[in-house]
């Protein structure tokens, strides 16, 4: 399936229902959303529970694998839903099987406009948004739920400042905390009988799935590898080619700077802006410093530098 999506802050979300109901959108009612999202190979893997009216369907639950790419404009998103019949035992195999990554807790305000969702979501942790999503018909060029979504978007007077590039999932995994957490469970599993000094790497890719990797040594030295390099070919083993957030965690560091060679292989695959995060999850936040990949290698030699 496929659909059209904007996702914008809103700060008055009072108005906003206002609005939405003098345009004539059904109004749904709450629902209560918790998403728990798994370390998928690829993409993003997220199990669904909501409650909303008993009118509405009361408790149900579903899997909901996606991909998308990350971006402000509205955009086209790929996805597939499974009923799940017992959420509790479902989230307890993912959780044994892949970790999770996340959890993101909502109350959604529910309306329908012209077979466009409007969503007033309330997210713990990240603020008050609003979201439409335009679900395509299997043929359809997705014009006619561009043009609805547009409509909409003048109508509910969201302008360009207010639009939110990521997902909610991807907001909350940008923080320090998630990837230094997904970070920190790879350290555990380090290889390191020579140096004894454990490293741990988590990455975001663009398509938001969160791939890690420790350091693995070996007797002969020169042949062991960092824990950013084993990361970086766990993403691209899963056919990711692009890195969006960056975390690193040493045992015997407060904070742990990635070594030179590092920095410019995380360079191949993340822009200047990508943010590093470096320290312990659960610390304290003044603990954490985040630094962008551009301020650890400046002046970067890239492939633009092989062109002729
Ligand atoms: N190490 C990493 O894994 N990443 C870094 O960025 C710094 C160093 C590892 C390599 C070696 O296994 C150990 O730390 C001591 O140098």
């Amino acid at each position: 399936m496929r659909n059209i999506e904007l996702k914008a802050h809103d700060r008055d979300p009072a108005r906003t229902l206002e609005l939405a109901l003098a345009l004539g959108a059904a109004d749904e009612g709450d629902i209560v959303q918790r998403d728990t999202y798994f370390a998928a190979g690829r993409g993003r893997l997220k199990l669904r529970e909501e409650t909303r009216s008993a009118r509405l369907g009361g408790a149900t639950a579903e899997l909901i694998a996606y991909r998308r790419p990350d971006g402000e404009r509205p955009r086209v998103s790929e996805y597939e839903r499974a009923p799940v019949a017992d959420a509790g035992a479902t989230l307890a195999a993912l959780e044994a099987a892949h970790g999770t990554l996340v959890t993101v807790r909502k109350r959604r305000r529910l309306l329908l406009w012209e077979g466009v969702r409007i969503h007033l979501d309330d997210v713990d942790g990240l603020g008050t948004f609003l979201e439409l999503e335009a679900v395509a018909p299997e043929r359809s060029d997705l014009s006619a739920e561009r043009e609805k979504v547009a409509r909409l978007r003048a109508a509910l007077e969201v302008d360009d400042a207010a639009l939110v590039a990521s997902s909610y999932s991807d907001l909350l995994l940008d923080g320090p905390e998630a990837l230094l957490a997904a970070a920190q469970a790879a350290m555990a599993h380090a290889h390191v009988p020579y140096s004894r000094f454990p490293v741990g790497a988590a990455l975001r890719s663009a398509s938001g799935s969160v791939h890690v990797g420790a350091n693995v040594e070996n007797a002969a030295y020169p042949e062991s590898q960092c824990a950013e390099a084993s990361a970086i070919a766990a993403l691209v083993s899963a056919g990711e080619t692009r890195i969006a957030a960056i975390a690193v965690v040493a045992r015997r560091r407060e904070v742990c700077p990635p070594c030179g060679g590092c920095r410019q292989r995380l360079a191949e695959l993340a822009p200047p802006e990508t943010p590093v995060h470096l320290g312990r999850p659960g610390g304290p936040a003044s603990a954490i410093t985040t630094v962008t990949l551009g301020e650890l290698l400046p002046m970067a030699f890239g492939r633009e530098e092989l062109e002729p």
